[in-house]
C-alpha cells in the first residue's frame, strides 16, 4: 500500500509552523493536535458504519454510524501520546494502548520499553501514532509487537515520514497503510528527518 500524504495547503500552512524552530511548545503541542485530528479523518475514510434509525426534528431516517468499540489507538511513547488528544476527539470511545519506546542514540535502534494494551485488542483495528516515521525501526517493532498479540488490521498515522521509513514498513508490513501529512526529504547521519521538524518528543514537553 502506497503511504497516503494529506495533500491540503492549510496543511502546509500548518506544517510551516509547526516546523519553524521558533515555535514553542505550546503552539507546537497544539498543531500536533489538530494535524493529528485531520489525519484521524483520513485514516477512518474506509470506516463501516453500521446502519440505523434515527428521527430528525422533520422526518425519520436511515443512516450510518460507527462503532466505535471496534478500535483502538496506540500512541508510541512519548511523542505519539502528542497525537491522542486529536484523534480520541474524532473517536472519543476508541480504548487506548502504549507502547514504549526510544531510539539508542548510537544504534538508531528502538529499545522497546513498555507495551500495555486493551484486553481485547486483537478483536480491534488498531490505529498507531507517533509524529515520527524515520529509519521505520520503531514503526516496525511496534507492528511486529501488535501481530503478536493477534491484531489483524492495523494504520500507521504519523506527521512527517522519511521515504526510507515508508519502504522498511511497506515492505515488511504490505498490509499497513501510512497516513502522513508530509513525506520529506531524506535522513541525514543522526537519522534525523531532513528538512523535519526536529526531536518531536523533545518538542511537544519541552524537554530540550
Ligand atoms: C522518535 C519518534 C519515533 C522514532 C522514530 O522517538 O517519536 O518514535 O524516534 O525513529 P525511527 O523511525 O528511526 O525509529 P524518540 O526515540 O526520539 O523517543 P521520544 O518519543 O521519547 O522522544
Ligand atoms: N525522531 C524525531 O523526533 N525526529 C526525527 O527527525 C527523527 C526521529
Amino acid at each position: 500500500m502506497k503511504a497516503i500524504e494529506l495533500n491540503h495547503p492549510l496543511i502546509e500552512h500548518k506544517l510551516a509552523i509547526l516546523r519553524d524552530k521558533n515555535t514553542g511548545t505550546k503552539e507546537f503541542r497544539e498543531l500536533i493536535k489538530e494535524i493529528g485530528m485531520f489525519l484521524c479523518y483520513e485514516a477512518m475514510k474506509d470506516a463501516e458504519l453500521e446502519e440505523v434509525e434515527i428521527e430528525t426534528p422533520i422526518k425519520k431516517m436511515k443512516t450510518g454510524k460507527l462503532n466505535e468499540d471496534k478500535y483502538a489507538f496506540v500512541p508510541i511513547l512519548r511523542a505519539g501520546m502528542g497525537l491522542l488528544e486529536g484523534v480520541t476527539s474524532v473517536i472519543p470511545n476508541a480504548k487506548i494502548g502504549h507502547i514504549g519506546m526510544y531510539r539508542n542514540e548510537e544504534t538508531f535502534e528502538p529499545v522497546n520499553y513498555f507495551f500495555k494494551v486493551p484486553k481485547d485488542i486483537e478483536e480491534r483495528e488498531v490505529i498507531i501514532l507517533d509524529p515520527m516515521l524515520a529509519t521505520g525501526g520503531s514503526a516496525l517493532d511496534a507492528i511486529d509487537l501488535l501481530k503478536s498479540k493477534g491484531v489483524k488490521k492495523i494504520k500507521f498515522i504519523c506527521i512527517i515520514a522519511a521515504p526510507e521509513g515508508i519502504v522498511k514498513v511497506e515492505e515488511k508490513h504490505p498490509d499497513v497503510q501510512i497516513y502522513c501529512a508530509h513525506i520529506d526529504e531524506y535522513l541525514n547521519e543522526n537519522k534525523y528527518i531532513v528538512p523535519g521538524l526536529g526531536d518531536a518528543g523533545d518538542r511537544i514537553f519541552g524537554t530540550k
